[in-house]
């Protein structure tokens, strides 16, 4: 078979290296990649918005399967346009994506179906959110609807913060907003759960820990996320099934009695409070950087996994996982989330040579006449996995110090509450 991966990301070089375990598979192009893809597979230069293009490129190199990896592209439609010309592509179509591309369309599909999430108002007008904000309890929570590549959310500590949030959101900060959400504040632990679905069934895929903040201590500003482990700390068969009763069943049910079907991996993001869940947002994708933090733990094929969800025959699939721990440290550039430089030489990243249940994974790089370089603010990704945390990290950490990237920086401390 010949597979075409859409996306540049280390969750993209994470899916390629699995696909390419598979015996069914030939060939793989990614659209565009990184330097990472390219050494195993074919980059092609076009960018994932360019659907037109990518159809041609499909349709002209016999491509059998595409798997999406980011949310854009998905929200945008990329798999309706798919679709439409026979070509078999996997992920959620466009009315199924609004669960991520939307969070009111989100919050009230947990309103109608009665799903746990946050006690939440929707506001078009500012003095009617003025108004409100100016009775409530702080911290509140202030959200942008759309795509805002993590960014559109404010936790408000006091009445300034949350009005200059409804500002810049109003004028246009994440793109035109007609609606502002406001969120209660749930204080409790957050967990990435991950499931795939063929639209008539499902399968856990694992769930992980993000660290999203820049700073040591889960302190900082948001990023994309600075590394993640496998699975959650907080995992357990009674919250297992709470989680599938109250959050993930309710949603696809409801989407069905609505019309749509969910086909793709779906990441609910969850806060934990006392062994229950509440949703605080859904993903309608794999998580970055949970993605190369759960992949190597798979046994099962993952193309038959992703064939058997694209012929809506996901129950003939048994998916099994390896037991270990796994770990993932990001390397980001120098001065991430903020300003940072790009194409500068990784030059010891040749020499490095991984032993079994140690990966590498590429985000930000690009490669030139065998040389990478750094392409991004998300640099490289560490992945190990072990019988214990501890183990995976001192691994990782002996890495990163082979690797001695003076232009890197990374969070010494993640998976700090596992690791003691
Ligand atoms: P989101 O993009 O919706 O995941 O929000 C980004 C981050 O903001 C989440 O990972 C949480 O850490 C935090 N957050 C969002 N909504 C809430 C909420 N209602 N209560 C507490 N924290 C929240
Ligand atoms: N790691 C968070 C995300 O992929 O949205």
């Amino acid at each position: 078979m010949i597979i075409g991966i859409i996306g540049s990301g280390g969750r993209e070089h994470a899916i390629c290296s699995k696909v390419l375990k598979s015996k069914k598979v030939n060939k793989v192009y990614c659209f565009p990649g990184n330097a990472g893809t390219d050494k195993i597979a074919t980059n092609i230069d076009l960018k994932v918005n360019e659907f037109n293009k990518i159809k041609e490129f499909v349709i002209n190199n016999k491509i059998d399967l595409l798997i999406v990896g980011p949310e854009n592209p998905l929200v945008d439609g990329i798999v309706n346009y798919f679709q439409d010309a026979n070509i078999k592509i996997f992920g959620p179509d466009k009315l199924a994506s609004q669960l991520e591309g939307s969070k009111i369309f989100t919050k009230k599909l947990c309103e109608k179906f009665k799903i746990p999430t946050a006690k939440f108002g929707i506001f078009n007008k500012i003095e009617e959110v003025t108004f409100f904000l100016k009775n409530s309890k702080f911290p509140i929570v202030v959200k942008a609807d759309g795509l805002a590549a993590g960014k559109g959310v404010y936790i408000c500590e006091n009445i300034n913060e949350a009005l200059k949030a409804v500002k810049e959101i109003f004028e246009g900060k994440f793109g035109l907003a007609k609606n502002i959400l406001v969120e209660e504040f749930l204080k409790g632990e957050e967990m990435s759960y991950f499931i795939i679905s063929d639209g008539k069934t499902f399968k856990k895929f694992q769930t992980a820990q993000d660290h999203k903040r820049a700073l040591e201590g889960d302190k900082g500003k948001n990023t994309g996320g600075m590394g993640a482990y496998s699975p959650s700390r907080l995992i357990n068969k009674d919250l297992d099934k709470k989680i599938i009763e109250k959050i993930i069943n309710p949603t696809l049910k409801g989407l069905k009695l609505m019309g749509i079907e969910f086909k793709g991996f779906l990441y609910a993001g969850l806060m934990i409070l006392e062994n229950e869940p509440y949703l605080i947002e859904y993903n309608v994708r794999m998580g970055d950087p949970e993605c190369q933090t759960i992949l190597p733990k798979l046994k099962t094929d993952i193309v038959d996994i992703f064939l058997a969800c694209c012929a809506n025959k996901l129950d003939s699939i048994n998916i099994e996982w390896h037991k270990e721990k796994s770990l993932c440290v990001v390397l980001c550039s120098k001065g991430y989330p903020n300003k940072y430089k790009n194409n500068l030489p990784i030059k010891n990243l040749g020499l490095i040579q991984l032993k079994k249940n140690e990966f590498i994974y590429h985000a930000g790089t690009k490669a030139y006449n065998n040389i990478v370089y750094s392409n991004g603010g998300r640099v490289l990704n560490f992945v190990v996995i072990s019988n214990n945390f501890k183990k995976s990290k001192k691994k990782i950490n002996l890495l990163i110090k082979e690797l001695d990237w003076k232009n890197g920086y990374y969070r010494k401390d993640i998976g700090f509450k596992v690791i003691k």
